[in-house]
């Protein structure tokens, strides 16, 4: 069997090749504007932004101030002595004015190979950093402490921010871009949807696998099989059957393939406006525009696009895991539904799942914004120990990618494909502490299709290796 190389890309960086030179004109003839735009909007906006309401709303505010008139200034001051807070040190240096170096940077990363690789400088710089650009100060942090705090026990204190701005054209009015109390709605109503669907999972696979598998000897040709369009065309149709209650099986070869261009190239575009923040709507061209409307999808194709893309070539590149996983699912028997039960049963199976999210996060990069002036637990002070006051508006990306191959928690081999390393059970306890592992997100926003995905990648890694045992790397292909 040949496994294209791509497939392993396709998690991380599956945009980049969509890259032309166009678009980079597109950018930087951007990036001019809006420097120019946002120096003075920043500058107006500045430091009257903050108004009553926050100081209202804000938890840590000392009780005595909530009664008395206080500036934004004089609030943030109060809450950095109650906490102790002190500035982040660690900075991204930058040469041009407003910091615009640092934007074409990070636009010639987004347009090369390997984009997270190429941002690990900049989160290899501390634990918590401060980025500048257009005279607005910005974080970004692999702390596993700091990344609790905005996930799960500071949640309230975060919205998507400028997220929503970025990716609206393609997710439109749903979940992923909600916030505040039109999002605990939308998640109140897709909750009932996943428990009615999670009663029938994973048997509800079965017709499906079994294209999959059929799919793949008829694909194979001189026993050599491209992989990855068939596991899109199988993570496809699960999610259609889960959103509609069938899979879109219907649809011809080359809707299926226009879907799937289409979402990449809108999901490319997605990734210039969340680096434009607030002024995300500068790039808007016809191209993108067109994508995102071709993707009528829409939230659906996003969640589609997040579902798990079975990293089958890590297996086979690796006879001794795949040797491993052969051994475990010889209890499983052969012909008929694979079920819940036998599929938990299988912890090797769950430990190569981990692996393989931890070094191929569905989300290397997550962003959120202070809705209020709030504490990040560490990164202030000379050592990085000392809490941290994040200003109202403040945005924060944390990297996924990073946080799971730091070496504090996974060693000095945190940068190797090993799942062994989950099997005493010892990791993911110390892993889960402080949001060092979050392979489905964490806290409120956890994911909703966490069963699900694990269901359908777990069912079909079995089905295909009970009918393909002797599945390798094809001769050539690199290893
Ligand atoms: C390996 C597969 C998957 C991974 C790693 C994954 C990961 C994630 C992550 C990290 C988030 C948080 C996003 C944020 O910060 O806002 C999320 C949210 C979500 N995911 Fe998944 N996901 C996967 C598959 C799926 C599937 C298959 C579905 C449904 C078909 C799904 C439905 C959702 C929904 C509805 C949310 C929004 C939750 C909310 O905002 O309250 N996911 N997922």
């Amino acid at each position: 069997m040949s496994i294209d190389h791509n497939l392993t890309a396709a998690i991380g960086a599956s945009a980049e090749d969509r890259a032309g030179s166009y678009a980079v004109m597109h950018v930087l003839a951007a990036t001019v504007i809006v420097a120019l735009f946002s120096y003075i909007f920043t500058q107006r906006r500045g430091r009257k932004k903050v108004s009553q309401k926050s100081q209202e709303s804000c938890v840590h505010m000392p009780r005595t101030l909530l009664t008395s008139l206080v500036t934004p200034r004089q609030l943030e001051t109060a809450i950095a002595e109650q906490h102790n807070c002190k500035p982040v040190i660690p900075f991204v240096p930058y040469k041009w004015p407003l910091a615009l170096d640092l934007l074409k940077r990070q636009y010639y990363i987004l347009f090369s190979d390997n984009t997270f690789e190429r941002l690990t400088p900049f989160f290899d710089l501390a634990g918590t950093c401060r980025i500048h650009l257009f005279g607005n100060t910005g974080y970004f942090t692999t702390d596993p402490e700091n990344i609790e705090a905005i996930l799960y026990t500071r949640f309230d204190d975060y919205g998507l921010g400028s997220r929503r701005l970025a990716f609206f054209s393609l997710l439109g009015e749903g979940i992923f871009g909600q916030d505040g109390p039109a999002w605990k709605r939308s998640r109140e109503l897709i909750r009932h949807q996943f428990v009615r669907v999670q009663k029938q999972i994973p048997e509800a696979f079965t017709p499906l696998v079994d294209e999959l598998v059929s799919g793949i000897a008829e694909a194979a040709v001189d026993e050599q099989v491209d992989l990855k369009p068939l596991m899109y065309q199988f993570t496809l149709a699960t999610t259609t059957m889960l959103l509609f209650g069938e899979p879109h099986s219907s649809m011809a070869k080359e809707e299926r393939d226009a879907v799937r261009d289409n979402f990449d190239y809108a999901a490319f575009g997605c990734g210039i406006r969340v680096r434009l923040a607030d002024v995300a709507w500068l790039y808007n061209p016809a191209k993108y525009r067109n994508a995102c409307r071709a993707n009528d999808f829409g939230e659906e194709a996003a969640a589609e696009k997040y579902a798990f893309i079975i990293d089958f070539f890590h297996l086979v590149r690796n006879p001794v895991i795949l040797e491993r996983l052969l051994e475990e699912i010889a209890s499983v028997p052969t012909g008929g539904d694979i079920t819940r039960d036998q599929i938990q049963r299988l912890p090797f199976l769950r430990c190569w799942l981990n692996e393989t999210l931890r070094l191929y996060p569905t989300l290397p990069l997550n962003l959120r914004s202070a809705n209020k002036p709030t504490v990040l637990p560490r990164g202030g002070g000379s050592d990085g120990r000392s809490p941290v006051l994040l200003p109202k508006g403040a945005g924060i990306t944390h990297s996924v990618y990073h946080l799971h191959r730091l070496e504090s928690i996974y060693g000095p081999d945190s940068r190797v494909y090993r799942p062994q390393r989950w099997e005493d059970g010892e990791l993911i306890r110390k892993a889960r502490l402080g949001a060092g592992y979050v392979d489905f997100n964490a806290g409120p926003r956890l994911c909703l299709g966490k069963d699900f995905a694990l269901m359908e990648a777990s069912y079909a890694i079995v089905r295909v290796l009970q009918a393909y045992p002797s599945i390798r790397l094809a001769l050539g292909t690199p290893n």
